[in-house]
């Protein structure tokens, strides 16, 4: 059988951009993906061609891959299938335009965009150009949050009433970022909110609304500190999901911040900081939210289930590795990040045109419940960033 193969094209060459991109050089066989393959065809930094080329060079692209010295030529391409977007979040809506607008098939980095109106006007130029769109958020599609998601359904844990979900990392911004850095500058949509909240938002939202047959938008209530910059460095917010039958209505409890951590020793000790509970006993996932690899099942007749998640990949002695910032995997094991790519193939294989794991009805509303939690607590971002308006030079 051929497998379908698809060709990327690599949109910003920062951080993440280099994780994703490493973690398509691994044949998806070995996660027991055999329909599909991934190429990076292409790249293009807005700093410099060289920075393309040297970013190509660094996730083993295959030699005749394309690098540029601007986006506006990487969505002309006419190789390239599907581009990933890895700018920071304030850049991501003039970005995605961009790609759409040229008839692009687009992965997004989280957050989507600044604000909820903007990814409207992505999604409606998706559909007019119908093209695929997508946000990247690599955990929906890890095996571990589709086991989490599957125990949910099948009601072994009885209906779930309330999900706790912190994403919390000690980094006080004061000693780790400089003013200008993307984690706390108003002008890049810094702060803890869009960058790591959106992570315990999405363990809420999958265990209390992609699991619902008729999902219904929830409400919001929070709380946020805000740093020295105006960005928060603490956020907690309440939401309740209305009932969707007779037993009522659902709690999610979402906190993030940059003092307090969910796993300040990194070991665990602290115990679950994701705890998904039921009529019947609970789930609880293992930080990091956003790269968990341990779950820990614990049910009212005393059954208890753990197990861990390791990323496939290559295996020892392959010589290959992925991490993050400078945080590395060890030799032959994935980040993870390959999954949401292999929704993306198979989407595009299938015809459809967004991802099973979150539809853009649902990034929709967690970007609608951002935005109430910045409305709540008077977090504006500088026009330029929040505006509908498009083209705009930031
Ligand atoms: N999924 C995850 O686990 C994960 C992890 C970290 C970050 N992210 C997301 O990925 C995005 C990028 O984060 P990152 O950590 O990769 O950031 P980064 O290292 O700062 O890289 C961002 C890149 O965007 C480009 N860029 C264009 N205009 C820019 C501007 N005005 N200021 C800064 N960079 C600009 C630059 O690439 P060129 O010079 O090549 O154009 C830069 O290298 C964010 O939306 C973040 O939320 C996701």
């Amino acid at each position: 059988m051929s497998k379908f193969q698809l060709k990327w094209g690599i949109l910003a060459t920062g951080g993440i951009a280099e994780t994703f991109a490493r973690d398509l050089y691994p044949n998806p066989e070995c996660r027991g993906v055999k329909d599909v393959e991934h190429t990076v065809v292409a790249a293009a930094s807005s700093s410099s061609v060289d920075r393309a080329q040297k970013f190509l060079k660094e996730v083993r692209a295959p030699e005749s891959a394309k690098a540029y010295g601007s986006y506006e030529e990487l969505v002309k391409d006419p190789n390239v299938d599907i581009i990933y977007i890895a700018t920071p979040h304030s850049h991501h809506y003039q970005n995605a335009m961009l790609c759409l607008s040229a008839g692009k098939n687009v992965l997004c980095e989280k957050a989507f965009t600044t604000n909820a109106p903007q990814l409207e006007a992505l999604i409606k130029k998706a559909k007019e150009k119908n093209v695929f769109l997508m946000e990247a958020v690599w955990t929906r599609y890890f095996p571990l949050s589709i086991y989490v998601r599957d125990i949910i359904t099948s009601g072994k844990i009885g209906k779930v009433s309330r999900t706790f979900a912190d994403l919390s990392m000690i980094m006080l911004p004061e000693n780790t970022f400089d003013d200008s850095h993307r984690m706390v500058n108003p002008d890049l949509a810094g702060g803890a909110l869009l960058d790591l909240g959106i992570y315990a938002l999405t363990w809420i939202f999958q265990t209390l609304y992609t699991t619902q047959k008729d999902p219904k938008a929830p409400t919001v209530v929070s709380a946020m500190r805000k740093y020295k910059l105006g960005t928060d460095e603490q956020t907690s917010m309440l939401l309740t999901f209305p009932a969707t039958d007779a037993r009522g209505e659902a709690h999610g409890i979402a906190t993030t911040g940059m003092r307090t951590g969910a796993d300040p020793d990194g070991k665990g000790t602290a115990g679950a900081p994701i705890r998904v509970q039921g009529e019947e006993g609970e789930i609880q996932i293992f930080h990091p939210a956003f790269r968990p690899t341990r779950t820990k099942l614990v049910l009212k007749d005393g059954t208890v289930e753990e197990k861990e998640w390791t990323q496939p990949g290559p295996g020892k002695e392959s010589g290959w590795k992925n991490g993050f910032g400078g945080d590395w995997q060890p030799e032959g094991e994935g980040q993870g990040m390959f999954w949401e790519a292999d929704e993306c193939a198979h989407a595009l294989k299938e015809g459809r045109k967004e991802g099973q794991y979150e539809s853009l009805q649902e990034s929709l509303v967690i970007m609608q419940v951002m935005d109430e939690v910045r409305k709540q607590n008077g977090l504006k971002y500088p026009e330029k960033i929040e505006t509908l308006e498009y083209p705009v030079q930031i």
